[in-house]
């Protein structure tokens, strides 16, 4: 990538900013040209065998967020997002810890769980170790459902036995939930595994003498934690008055704030889910599986926590850390026949499903370090106030072309809100008609 390209990117126009992308060699001057006369649609003919009941496409923006150096490796990552600050809001951290030594990630393992459970196992512990002596045999019939992932290099990997206390409150009966761990490569592999439990659910049943309630595939990952980390020293920290030390040490408050109150634990995963979500949306990864497996994880302790841990080394740096449980795909689903996620692949320059799990997990890393940095000096309405008067004055109206006159007068006043861009709004066309020549026949 020629990096050199895309600087003040936020400050280039529409078509200077594409031209950017094309120079720095993140889209193919193929993409170039096709985005210059026409923006992607997913037609119409594709959308009606997606889903059930088609009427329409419903469009969210797609903008790409800058200075991103992971594992030593220069990335344009795309996102997807109707909320105005994020995308500024990522590639300013982006920027921060660029200069610092950038993100550094590391994915031990990539294995998806498919779960079997049952309900009426007379002796759970005589049962879990039959399964466990019979792990082998329960692989390959896995495996021989699925025999094209295994012939790609894929396939069932582990078998695991769980077993939970019954449970007055749900008058559940003690279960016995048999796990098999699948890798599937490339794929998000909801079909692989869920075709895998089906395929082995006789044989299990005969083997323990019970019958399953279910076989399906959990979007819990936790076979597959991917955690990012990032370096920052205190001299990228400082703001204004306030001092990069001082910024460091409130950042690693905050992030302690989040560790112990769930109501705060909240609201900063949500702002990590901002980076994360927006990428994974933008890659055609299933965002709901993301969102609830990073939640449960939150709250594997028993108590919903922050998910990124901040703290200061030996050395004087703030040191973040974020792990999630993340299976993304870059194969199946939506992801082959969408046109803008094929956009997104090329600008993320085609990566790997792991290295684009690295890159969702970097990026919400980012995020959260923008969100901090600016609530523990200037808050955060400061600085998005541009963005935000830009939304306003769309919302109540403003036509593209009056949108610049109305954010700069929205600018200026004491509180944005509907009802100022709605007087402005006002201003700004009397202004013009004033203006505008008045013909006589
Ligand atoms: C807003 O979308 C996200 C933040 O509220 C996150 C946070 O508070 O950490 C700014």
């Amino acid at each position: 990538m020629k990096k050199e390209f895309l600087q003040q990117f936020y400050k280039k126009s529409h078509a200077e900013k594409l031209h950017a992308l094309y120079e720095a060699e993140v889209i193919s001057q193929k993409t170039y040209e096709y985005l210059e006369s026409r923006s992607i649609h997913l037609e119409p003919s594709v959308a009606d065998h997606m889903i059930e009941n088609y009427l329409t496409n419903f469009e969210i923006p797609l903008g790409v967020a800058l200075n991103y150096v992971i594992n030593g490796q220069e990335y344009v990552l795309p996102m997807v997002t109707e909320e105005p600050s994020v995308i500024a809001a990522a590639s300013h951290a982006g920027k921060i810890i660029s200069q610092s030594g950038g993100f550094h990630t590391t994915f031990p393992k990539r294995l998806v769980v498919g779960q079997l459970a049952f309900f009426d196992v007379k002796d759970s512990a005589a049962a879990s170790q039959v399964l466990m002596q019979h792990t082998e045999e329960i692989i390959q019939l896995a495996n021989a459902s699925h025999p094209s992932i295994v012939s790609r290099g894929g396939g069932a990997r582990e078998v695991k036995v769980r077993i939970l206390p019954a449970d007055k409150t749900f008058a559940t009966p003690e279960l016995l939930v048999m796990h098999l761990h699948v890798d599937t490569l490339e794929a998000m592999g909801a079909n692989i595994v869920n075709t895998m439990m089906e395929g082995i659910k006789i044989y299990v049943q005969q083997l323990i003498g019970a019958e399953a309630l279910m076989g399906i595939l959990s979007n819990y990952a936790t076979e597959a934690l991917v955690t990012a980390t990032c370096t920052i020293s205190p001299e990228y920290l400082a703001r204004g008055q306030y001092s990069g030390e001082w910024v460091r040490d409130a950042i690693v408050k905050a992030g302690q704030f989040a560790a112990v109150d769930p109501y705060r634990a909240v609201t900063h995963n949500k702002g990590i889910m901002n980076g994360v979500t927006a990428l994974v949306l933008a890659s055609g990864n299933d965002t709901r599986a993301v969102e609830a497996g990073a939640h449960a994880y939150a709250s594997r302790s028993g108590q919903y926590r922050a998910l990124s841990v901040w703290t200061t080394n030996d050395a004087g740096q703030l040191v973040g850390q974020l792990t999630l449980p993340l299976t993304l795909g870059t194969l199946g689903g939506t992801i082959n026949s969408h046109p803008t996620v094929q956009l997104c692949y090329e600008i993320l320059g085609h990566p790997t499903a792991k290295q684009l799990a690295e890159l969702a997990v970097s990026l919400g890393l980012g995020q959260n370090l923008s969100a901090l940095l600016a609530l523990v000096t200037e808050g955060i309405q400061k600085g998005h106030m541009s963005l935000q008067a830009n939304s306003l004055a769309l919302s109540v109206g403003a036509s593209p072309e009056e949108v610049p006159a109305v954010v700069s007068l929205l600018k200026k006043e004491a509180h944005l809100d509907t009802e100022a861009a709605k007087r402005i709004l006002n201003i700004v066309r009397q202004t013009s008609q004033a203006q505008r020549p008045h013909h006589t026949l």
